[in-house]
């Protein structure tokens, strides 16, 4: 609180021009969570989206077009009274103790016989998918349907907990599992507000869909593995079904999707750092620190995590421009000496660091290469380093030694953190010796998993995190090989995180058939889970997105015939009169 009204005293000029960064990228992207950056950021957006109204500039909180709770007012948010836990071995503190879980619902579209799509938040803020109800893959389906859309809000994540802090005890109830345990018992047993007359739990007269994205899109999969009764079909979007330690393969997208002149400086440039840096002189790493903006960050690989920042705007893109981001763009000018989006000139490379370049190979045009690196110093300096306030130590920005607070307002960074400590690893840093990086070789293991002991040091319930995540309880669920029937894969050949889908490169089967029954899509160009989000009626998607929307209706539509002529019949439901042909329309919300 101290921290918070200090800075919103000082903010005022921070608050002007966009922010190279969100908080939400700096958790996507990062390798190593710089906190005290993110929690300055957070701040931001706050002071912005209250400051913007009216001024007509987008405010920062806006851009995150997928986590702005803001958007929620249309919807009125319900609970459900979920189960502590579903796990014996975890008991609750009462038996049966149970705890407000939020969702949202649109029943506008609904007619007899539709099913029940379920979207599954994944490790947000739930409110922040609204826009997938409105106007996104939600909307899409149910109109095509007659279905009802809901959004689930994911136990530990937005107003969600069934705990009362984010200590390492109280997070015992947090993993995988349970919160696929959570998605059956709601399909099982909800009753939506107004609709209780109509028999749509699963295992009955209604089908249930389940899709999610990214996180959430692996736990679409697994959903319809698990709980095939529950579940008749499911899409995986962007779907991570393969948990991995080092993932380092991040990267290799950018790396071969980003302009081919942008990625070699890039490359370039971070070996030329690595070396200035292994030097190790204390003449040429405070010049070098300084040139970058960041001479106050002590130590060497918290400085190269600061230079990789810029690369969590890959992610960030999004075919609608209103809810993407084109940062990445004008990082790429930077570096291949577009300075457009710099609002000082670059400064030549002083002495010191000409004197320690001189014992180096530089590659072949060293003129370019200095060009580049002068540009690429500018830019951190004016986006990533004018990201701390003057008055703060960039160390208290920058490092990554501080991972304390244990109150439900650090879930935003500290309930995925707990997930990915404990099963899901996805440690982003260096490539391995012989291809080429993006990312200094700083960026160990060692390095990007510190957060794990630090913030998750062990209680008397729970024994905190192992020394490596428990990858395994993720993909004994079938990793890079799941498939079900109607389980649909959708994923994005531009996607950072495509070589943890069934899509990888790394595979067994990246280019499996693509059957209604078994649909395996790859967007061509597209990122992270693009097909979730839509427009309003009456703007044209473009046409990649339009194709995949329409490819999406189809099997869904196919797999609604399917329930219809052997669904209800193969789980022992009542056949005869709602066959499904009903016509009435109801209108709720
Ligand atoms: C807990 O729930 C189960 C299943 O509904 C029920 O059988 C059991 O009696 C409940 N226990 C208590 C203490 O309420
Ligand atoms: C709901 O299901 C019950 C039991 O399966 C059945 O008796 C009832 O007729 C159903 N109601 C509607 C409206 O379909
Ligand atoms: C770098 O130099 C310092 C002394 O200036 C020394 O203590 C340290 O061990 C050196 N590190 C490496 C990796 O050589
Ligand atoms: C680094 O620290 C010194 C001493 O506190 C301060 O004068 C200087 O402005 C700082 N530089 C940056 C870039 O923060
Ligand atoms: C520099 O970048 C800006 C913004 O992306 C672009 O409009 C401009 O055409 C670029 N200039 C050159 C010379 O490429």
């Amino acid at each position: 609180m101290l921290l918070a009204s200090a800075l919103l005293a000082g903010l005022a000029s921070l608050v002007v021009a966009e922010p190279l960064l969100t908080a939400k990228a700096l958790l996507d992207g990062s390798p190593a969570l710089p906190l005290g950056l993110h929690r300055r950021l957070r701040i931001q957006e706050q002071v912005a989206s209250k400051g913007a109204e009216g001024t007509g500039w987008p405010s920062s909180s806006e851009q995150l077009s997928f986590s702005s709770p803001d958007e929620g007012h249309d919807y009125p948010a319900h609970t459900f009274n979920q189960l502590v836990s579903h796990d014996p071995a975890v008991p609750p503190p009462q038996p049966n103790a149970t705890f407000p879980q939020r969702y949202w619902f649109d029943a506008s579209y609904y007619k007899q016989g539709g099913p029940v799509i379920l979207l599954d938040g994944g490790e947000t803020d739930g409110a922040g998918r609204i826009p997938f109800l409105r106007q996104g893959i939600l909307r899409i389906l149910s109109e095509a349907t007659g279905g009802i859309g809901i959004i689930l809000e994911h136990r530990y994540y937005g107003s969600s907990f069934p705990t009362t802090s984010l200590s390492t005890d109280d997070l015992r109830f947090l993993d995988t599992r349970q919160s696929l345990h959570d998605s059956a018992h709601f399909a099982r047993t909800v009753e939506l507000p107004g609709l209780a007359h109509l028999n749509l739990t699963a295992g009955g007269s209604t089908p249930w869909l389940y899709v999610g994205g990214s996180y959430a899109g692996a736990k679409a999969a697994f959903a319809r593995k698990l709980h095939p009764d529950v579940f008749w079909g499911a899409i995986a979007s962007s779907a991570v079904t393969t948990a991995i330690v080092d993932f380092w393969q991040y990267y290799e997208p950018i790396r071969a999707s980003a302009p081919a002149d942008c990625i070699e400086r890039l490359a370039e440039n971070t070996a030329l750092i690595d070396s200035l840096l292994s030097l190790n002189s204390s003449l040429v790493t405070p010049s070098l620190k300084s040139f970058f903006g960041l001479s106050n960050v002590t130590a060497d690989a918290d400085f190269v995590n600061a230079l990789a920042l810029p690369l969590g705007s890959w992610q960030a893109r999004n075919w609608d421009g209103t809810v993407g981001s084109s940062r990445f763009d004008a990082f790429c000018d930077a570096l291949t000496g577009n300075t457009s989006s710099l609002s000082t000139p670059a400064r030549p490379i002083d002495a010191a660091l000409l004197e320690g370049l001189d014992g180096l190979a530089l590659p072949k045009d060293p003129r370019k290469t200095l060009a580049s690196m002068s540009t690429y110093a500018a830019y951190v300096k004016e986006h990533i380093a004018a990201l701390c306030p003057p008055d703060e130590l960039q160390d208290a920005c920058f490092g990554t030694d501080e991972y304390s607070g244990d109150g439900l307002d650090e879930y935003e960074w500290k309930s995925w953190a707990w997930q990915f400590c404990s099963e899901w690893g996805y440690f982003i840093g260096a490539a391995p010796e012989g291809t080429p990086s993006l990312v200094s070789r700083l960026l160990t293991l060692e390095y990007t998993g510190k957060i794990c002991g630090k913030a998750f040091p062990p209680g008397k319930l729970n024994t905190g995190v192992s020394s490596m995540p428990a990858v395994h309880k993720i993909n004994q669920w079938g990793s890079f090989d799941l498939a079900h029937s109607r389980l649909a894969f959708v994923d994005g050949s531009e996607d950072p995180w495509l070589y943890a889908t069934p899509h990888s490169p790394i595979a067994p089967n990246p280019h499996r058939k693509d059957t209604l029954r078994r649909p395996f899509k790859l967007i061509k160009g597209g990122v992270h889970h693009w097909d979730e989000n839509g427009l309003p009626p009456g703007r044209k998607e473009p046409r990649e997105i339009a194709k995949i929307h329409r490819a999406e209706v189809e099997f869904v539509q196919s797999w609604m015939r399917e329930w219809r002529e052997r669904g209800r019949w193969r789980w022992g439901v009542g056949t005869g009169a709602e066959d499904g042909e009903g016509r009435e329309v109801a209108r709720w919300q």
